[in-house]
Parts: C-alpha cells; structure tokens; sequence
C-alpha cells in the first residue's frame, strides 16, 4: 500500500471513529448536508407550496382529512400548489380553467401515468400516451362496447335475482352488504369476461372479489404512507411494501387458467370469431405478452369489483340516509313499472336513480386519486416549471364544491342532475370518471349497474339505517378521499311486497 493510500485509510477511519463516538452530531450533520443537497437539486421556478423538511418533505402540512387539507393548501398558495411527499413531487390543481387546460386543451402533454407504484406489468392502460396507447384503447373500447355493453343488463339482471335472494335471507336484520355486493359484481365480472356464470357463494368468485379488495388496500401503503418517510424504508418494510406484487400474484393464477384455456383454441380464428373479451383481445393484440393480456384482464376487473362496490354501497348509505329521497324513489318505481321488476326500459322514467348515483360520486369522490398523471416531458403551466417527473392531481373539489358551478354544493341534492325531466351536466364540471383522451372506459357500465341494482333493490325493499343516531350530516358527507369506514355501516333491507 502506497503512503497516500494508508494516509487516506487512516483519515477515514479516524472519521468513522470521531462520528461513532459523536453520532448525535453526524446525525445532525448528515441531515442539513441532505436538505442543502435537496434544496440545490430541486427544480427552479415550481408552483408556490409549504417549505420542505428532510425526509418529509411538505407533507408536514397534510393531515388524514384531504379535504381540509386541499382547502388550507388552495387559500394559502392559489390555484397550482406544489408539494413534496417524501420525495415525490406532488402538483395539486384547484381551478376548472386550468383542469381543463391539463385534460383536455394540452391533454397530449399531460396524458402519462402515474404507474411505478402499481404492481403490474406493462399493462395497455399504462402505455404512454401515443400512438400505442390509442390503438388499444380503441380496441378496447370496440371490445367492451360488444362483450359487456351488449349484454350487461342481461347478466346484472341475473345476478340481481341472486343477490336479492340472498338479502331476502337477512330477514330485515343488520347487514353490512359489503362482502355480498363484491360477490355480485364478480360474479357479473366472470359472466361477462369469460361467459362463466358461477353461483353468487362460489368458493372462487369470493377469493377473486376479496383479493381485488386486497390490491387496493395493499397499494395504498405506497400511497402518502408514513412507511415512506422512514430512511431504508424499502428494506425496512419490504414485507409490506411487497404485499400488492404477493396479491397480484394469487390473482394471477386465476387469470392464468383462462388465458391457458383459451390460448388453445384460439388458433386461426379471426378477431370476428372470439367468445368472450379475453379471447378477442388475445386475437386482436396478439403481440402482447400472456402476462400483459392477464394484467390488463385484472386491470379491467379490478374498478369493476372493488370501486363498483364501494360506490353501490355509498349509494345505499345516502338512499338509507334521506329516507324521504327513498320513498320519492318509491313513488317512481310503483307508478313506472306496474308492479313488475323494472329494467333498462323503464331508465327514462328513474332518471332520479341516474342522478343519485352521480350526486353521490360528486360528493363522495371515490376514484379521484385515479386521475392523477404525468407530463410527458418537462413543460410548463401558469409561467411555472412543471418537471417530468412531477405528479399532477386535479382537485375535483375544487369545482364539485364550487357554488358557481353546483349552487348550494354542500347540499344533497340529485335534482341538480335533472333538467326538463332529463339527466343534464357539464362533462368538464363532472370529474369523478375522469375527463378527456384518458378518462373511464368503464363509465357506462358503472352507471348502467348501478342503475339496475338500485331500481332492483328499492322495487323490492326499503333501506334502512338503524346507526343513524350514530354520525351526522357531515360526516356521511366527508366519507373521505382515501378512508371508507362509513362503508363498515350495516344496513337493514325490509321486503316492500
Ligand atoms: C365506481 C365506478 C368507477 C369510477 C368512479 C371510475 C373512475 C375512473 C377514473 C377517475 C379514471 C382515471 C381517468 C383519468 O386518468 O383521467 C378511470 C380510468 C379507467 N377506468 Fe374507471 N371508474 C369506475 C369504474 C370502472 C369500470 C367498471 C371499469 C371497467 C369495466 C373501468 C375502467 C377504467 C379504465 C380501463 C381506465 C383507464 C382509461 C385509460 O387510461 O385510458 N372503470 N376510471
């Protein structure tokens, strides 16, 4: 060893000796060095937002109710606030004008998204916004129009007789219809995507509806966690930072069969002759990889089982609530269906059960982290430095509690859905689907599955919460961004005939 050599082994262990024996100093050390560092590399000219802390960046300033929080931030800062999570960039949008700009007017710019966190592979979703994407999601929204839209009120409707059955058997005691719900919309899932129609108390059709529930609570530790504040939290928390990819994984192998099953027989058939979805997009997209097929299948399921039933049952909850928005519904179903159970014939005449649903989501925003996404490059917005890497999230607040735009917001009311007896709003004032190139493939089958479940239900019982005394108005009204515990609420569902 040369002199300079041992020279530098001496001063470097005398380093590490002198910060063992003073770690509270080295602590202290290496963490302004970290801010200082921190702040010599963040992006220049950023919209306004709170200071960073090391590690927590300006997440000190977020609490675990969102809405307070997007209210103080919104007063404070303006329209476009910035705000480090960790290290993550997060730029939250408060105005309708400049939600529209980032959706709609310069959506090519920002149609990336936000995936790193989604234990999925390359799933067709996720594709950057292009030429790619668009070809599938053409092909996709071709497929659901035929597979699902065409035959979905078939399908809920069989699955309705089962699921009122199955209330039926509470005799009008408390139920949390949660679990149940979730083995309806698989159990339509299933007949739909791969023309099984299993029993709605089918062994596989609860693992399935439990794990997708499990995915979504799982991904949520990636979510504005704690966890991620912590240094080494990825070695720390491993276990838990690696739930979603275990989850993803034992759903897999339920996708995997059918992906087997069809791949066997879909030899020299063309696009024209698929059977079901699953089989159409193998055709159709053949140079997609079988794990890419098999996630894009759980991707299409997923919102379909997990967010479907938590916005069924917050509908529930509301009707259960205003019993006298209930019994209006009543009248409507008694006068228009002559006492048989209602359909999609009978839409024109229910138009309030359409309205509900979408007065529920407008204040009860399920999904509306979903919307989140990314420039494709460094850009710009109101003058400030929008960087690549930068998380925008539309506020859907912002104009869903905007009295300008829903006078008295903060009311219930899904009258203010109905204009000249028919369903009216503003595509670019509405966010919980989403709007622009990007927004929900799944709306219409949402809306059409509530619409049924609800005329179906309120046809056949009236809902009831015997809680009530329990929470107050507002509560119910804030049943939080990203925490459902109303949803633990149970319900009694009493036989009208
Ligand atoms: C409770 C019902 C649902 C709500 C509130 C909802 C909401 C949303 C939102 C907010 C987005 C993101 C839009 C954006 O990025 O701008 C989205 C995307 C999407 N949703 Fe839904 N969704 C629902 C049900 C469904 C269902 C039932 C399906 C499928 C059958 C579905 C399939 C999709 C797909 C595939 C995308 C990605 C579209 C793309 O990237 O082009 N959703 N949804």
């Amino acid at each position: 060893m040369s002199s300079i050599d041992s020279l530098a082994v001496n001063l470097i262990s005398e380093l590490v000796t002198y910060f063992y024996q003073h770690y509270i100093f080295a602590t202290v050390l290496f963490l302004i060095t970290y801010w200082i560092l921190v702040c010599l590399l963040k992006p220049r000219n950023l919209p306004p937002g709170p200071i960073n802390i090391p590690f927590f960046g300006g997440s000190w300033i977020l609490t675990s109710n969102p809405y307070n929080d997007f209210e103080r931030l919104w007063k404070k800062y303006g329209n476009l606030v910035s705000v480090y999570v960790g290290n993550k960039l997060m730029i939250y949008i408060f105005s309708k004008r400049l939600i529209k700009e980032v959706y709609i007017s310069r959506g090519d710019d920002f149609q990336a998204r936000v995936t790193e966190d989604l234990p999925f592979e390359d799933v067709l979703f996720h594709q950057p916004y292009g030429e790619a994407w668009k070809k599938s999601k053409k092909v996709i929204v071709q497929l659901h129009k035929k597979f699902i839209m065409n035959n979905i009120e078939n399908e809920a409707l069989k699955s309705l007789e089962d699921l009122s059955w199955e209330l039926q058997q509470t005799q009008s005691k408390l139920v949390n219809p949660k679990n149940l719900l979730r083995q309806f919309h698989t159990q339509i899932i299933f007949s739909l995507y791969f023309n099984e129609r299993k029993p709605i108390d089918d062994t596989e059709l609860k693992e399935v509806g439990s794990l997708m529930s499990q995915v979504y609570t799982a991904t949520s530790v990636h979510y504005n966690s704690w966890v991620l504040f912590v240094p080494f939290s990825s070695l720390i928390f491993r276990r838990a930072l690696n739930k979603p990819s275990v989850v993803v994984s034992k759903l897999r192998r339920h996708y995997e069969v059918r992906y087997e099953e069809r791949l066997s027989r879909i030899e020299g058939k063309n696009p024209s002759e698929a059977s079901d979805i699953m089989e159409a997009l193998m055709i159709e997209l053949g140079d997609l990889t079988k794990i890419q097929i098999i996630d894009t299948m759980i991707i299409l399921s997923i919102d379909a089982i997990h967010s479907q039933t938590i916005a069924l049952q917050t509908c529930l909850l509301y009707l259960a609530y205003y019993p006298k928005l209930q019994g209006e519904i009543h009248d409507l179903l008694d006068k228009s269906t002559d006492n048989q159970p209602p359909n999609l014939t009978h839409r024109q005449d229910l138009v309030l059960i359409d309205a509900l649903y979408l007065e529920t989501l407008r204040t009860d925003d399920i999904l509306s982290e979903s919307s989140s996404h990314r420039p494709i490059k460094d850009t710009t917005l109101e003058g400030y430095n929008i960087p690549k890497n930068a998380i925008l999230v539309p506020v859907s607040s912002s104009i869903h509690f905007d009295d300008g735009i829903y006078p008295n917001s903060e009311k219930f009311d899904p009258k203010r859905f109905i204009k000249d007896g028919k369903l009216s709003f503003k595509r670019d004032e509405y966010l919980s689907f989403g709007i622009g190139p990007r927004s929900c493939t799944g709306e219409q089958f949402s809306r059409t599955v509530v619409f049924l479940t609800i005329a179906r239900l309120l046809h056949q019982f009236r809902i009831s919460l015997s809680m009530k005394d329990y929470f107050n108005e507002k509560q119910l009204k804030t049943t939080e961004y990203f925490d459902n515990s109303l949803l633990d609420v149970s319900l009694v569902f009493s036989p009208r005939r």
